[in-house]
């Protein structure tokens, strides 16, 4: 017999750190996958935890050999930034590499019998404002609009979207023996996210995280983007609640496979504000780098998330006034004072 298990991948990334944990809780049996290895008490808690590639099919042929695959936490990618400088990588990790997992999911599925949920965190760089100006008239963006990412990982995370959606509604719709895919397909289009606990390495929304970790190491910051600069934040916690509920919501309540979330909406002045009432003898100034401000610049200042509200019950527990009082303030404390 094999094992009935929940797939991470990415798992040793700033999300999968805290996913862990809860699912975990919740009594699910996880498999992580990741290139660089799980920490160790977090590893322990797993049913295995493998350092290995989502490019690498043989992995999930041993895999597969081993666990049943009940539900993918899709969570490897290269981030905005990093995949600006590799395109090709990025296209290879965050396209081909969520095939092969989509690919799993739809055998695994096949194999038992019961439809395996396929989590999947796509990002505000889906969207592609064409201007300063567009951004500042459109407000509260929602899913329909401006879906012309200017990134590779934006189109990357569109385009994943889509063959998810494919995946779940219209796999092999010609064959003569098609079957339901059993891919149960869900993607959520997070905002910039801060972790009091792990600091971000190449996205573009990591302005805002990279200010409150300086503070608290009592490290100078330059900010890459302008005081104005405005984006949509969750703090962590409110994401892998996001993706824990969106997971258990009955297929029949979803209206659509990919939904926004909202938590609050920050310029870059109102993030150094933040942190300069958390951490008073910070040192944060501002040095725009025009190419990145400039991707910050296509993304929404903040996001409409009524059909998340509506099919899911999608509330965030986190306002800025709670996340930066109540969350990020003292756990970012905290961890530096250990
Ligand atoms: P992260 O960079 O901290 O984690 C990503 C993990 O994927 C890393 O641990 C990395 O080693 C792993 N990885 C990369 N390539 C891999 C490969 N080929 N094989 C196996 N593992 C590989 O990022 P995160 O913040 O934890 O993000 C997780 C997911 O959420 C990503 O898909 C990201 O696009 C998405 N997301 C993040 C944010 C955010 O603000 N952090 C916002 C929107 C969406
Ligand atoms: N926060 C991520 C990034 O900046 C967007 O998904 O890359």
């Amino acid at each position: 017999m094999r094992k009935h298990v929940t797939l991470i991948t990415g798992a040793s990334g700033e999300i999968g750190h805290g996913l862990i944990e809860r699912l975990v809780a919740r009594g699910d049996d996880i498999v992580a996958v990741d290139l660089r290895p799980l920490d160790p008490p977090i590893a322990e808690r797993c049913a295995a935890s493998i350092v290995g590639d989502i490019l690498d099919e043989n992995l999930f042929s041993r895999l597969v050999s081993e666990f049943e695959i009940h539900a993918i936490y899709h969570l490897a990618a290269l981030l905005s930034t990093r995949s600006e400088y590799t395109p090709d990588t990025a296209h290879r990790v965050n396209v081909d590499g969520t095939l092969n997992l989509l690919r799993i999911a739809h055998e695994q599925a096949r194999w038992h019998g019961q439809p395996v949920r396929f989590l999947f965190p796509s990002s505000i760089a889906v969207y592609g404002l064409p201007s300063r100006a567009a951004k500042a008239k459109a407000g509260r963006v929602s899913e329909e609009q401006y879906n012309t990412p200017t990134t590779m990982y934006g189109c990357n995370k569109l385009y994943c979207e889509h063959v998810g959606r494919y995946y779940a509604l219209h796999f092999r719709q010609l064959a003569a023996d098609r079957a339901p895919t059993g891919v149960d397909f869900r993607a959520i289009r997070f905002p910039g996210l801060i972790s009091a606990i792990t600091q971000p390495s190449g996205g573009t929304s990591d302005f805002a995280p990279e200010m409150l970790h300086a503070a608290a190491k009592g490290d100078p910051c330059a900010c890459f983007v302008e005081e104005e600069a405005r984006l949509p934040f969750m703090a962590m916690p409110d994401a892998i609640d996001a993706l824990i509920h969106i997971s258990m919501a009955p297929a029949q309540r979803l209206t659509r496979r990919s939904y926004n979330v909202g938590a609050f909406s920050l310029s870059a002045g109102e993030v150094r504000d933040r942190t300069l009432r958390a951490f008073p003898k910070a040192d944060i100034s501002f040095s725009p780098d025009v190419a990145r401000a400039n991707i910050v610049a296509t993304w929404p200042a903040d996001v409409d998330d009524s059909a998340a509200r509506a099919d899911w019950d999608w509330k965030p527990a986190y306002d800025a006034d709670r996340a930066f009082d109540e969350y990020l303030a003292p756990t970012i404390r905290d961890f530096y004072r250990k």
